[in-house]
């Protein structure tokens, strides 16, 4: 059996699909890299304008709608980023709503605050969501959007949720699926291995490498959580410039600092070849993008 989305929801996506848990496999396990979670420099800016657009913005909008669904006062969003889901989020809640913002990198918040008015209110605070700087029992829905797979301590990041949670609060945060189903990021990471053979960048295996539907479950029950609910989210895009995307994936995430530091690097390259993989294997310039993550609302 498979569950179709709102009508509303549907209008704003090329296509949505939630599929039965039963089609999830459980594979592979957390995995940590010590530069995945640099998101500096001109990096935020490529993210926002290039990546943001194709693999974030439909799940930011299908992760804000879960959040706001309890009718929270006081929300938390980790790992904010440019502020994608953030916007959604402030849209979507009352005005008298309080809304706060934190990432590990103030050059992403910088991105994030310039999408707001003076006269809306979002608090931006750079935090770490391992060592989150609020009292116990501060908010009522706390969001994550793409953001656990880079946490160094992702079983203290569950606890630090909890904390600062309210007794009947609601944690609500996604993970990619695999590479198997996420053809993007394969293409990505076997592209780069191929032009550093001796020295492949790793960059493209964390973000899909934290998908252990059991085991993130266990983790969250071991933090306090209950009733934990997993929902697979399959969004189909169609990519207008497959070399604008191609040219993201490199410049808008820590992979560029990871490919600059093996030396004797040309980006360029890389761009090329992943644009013509994106053509040729996908089909892009025919066919959507098929990308699936899985979203956990846990209470
Ligand atoms: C893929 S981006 C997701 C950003 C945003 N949620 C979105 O949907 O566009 C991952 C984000 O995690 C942040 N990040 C990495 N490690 C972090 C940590 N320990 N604490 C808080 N944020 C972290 C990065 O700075 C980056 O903004």
């Amino acid at each position: 059996m498979q569950h179709r989305v709102g009508h509303a929801l549907m209008r704003h996506y090329d296509y949505l699909e939630l599929l039965p848990l039963c089609e999830a496999r459980r594979t592979g396990g957390p995995m940590h890299d010590t530069t995945a979670g640099q998101f500096t420099g001109a990096i935020p800016d490529h993210y926002d304008r290039t990546l943001g657009p194709v693999i974030f913005a439909d799940y930011a909008a299908d992760i804000a709608r879960r959040a706001v669904a309890s009718s929270p006062a006081r929300v938390l969003e980790t790992a904010a980023g440019t502020g994608i889901v953030t916007r959604h989020l402030r849209d979507l809640l009352p005005v008298e709503s309080k809304l706060t913002a934190t990432d590990l990198n103030e050059a992403m918040l910088d991105i994030a605050r310039a999408k707001f008015g003076p006269k809306e209110q979002v608090a931006f605070t750079a935090a770490d969501a391992t060592e989150l700087p609020f009292s116990d029992g501060t908010f009522d829905v706390v969001v994550c959007q793409y953001g656990v797979m880079f946490f160094s301590e992702k079983p203290r990041s569950y606890r630090e949720v909890r904390r600062v949670l309210t007794r009947n609060g609601r944690y609500v945060f996604n993970v990619w699926d695999s590479h198997a189903h996420n053809a993007f990021g394969r293409l990505a990471h076997e592209t780069a291995a191929l032009h550093y053979p001796e020295d492949s960048p790793p960059f493209f295996q964390v973000p899909f490498g934290y998908r252990d539907i059991d085991a993130i479950k266990e983790s969250l029950t071991d933090a306090g959580f209950a009733d934990i609910k997993a929902s697979v989210v399959r969004v189909n895009k169609q990519v207008a410039d497959p070399a604008l995307f191609a040219r993201g994936l490199v410049y808008g995430t820590p992979m560029i600092d990871q490919i600059r530091s093996r030396g004797g690097a040309n980006p360029e390259r890389l761009i090329e070849a992943l644009t013509d993989a994106f053509i040729h294997e996908l089909d892009l310039r025919e066919r959507p993008l098929q990308m699936q993550a899985i979203v956990f609302e846990a209470a």
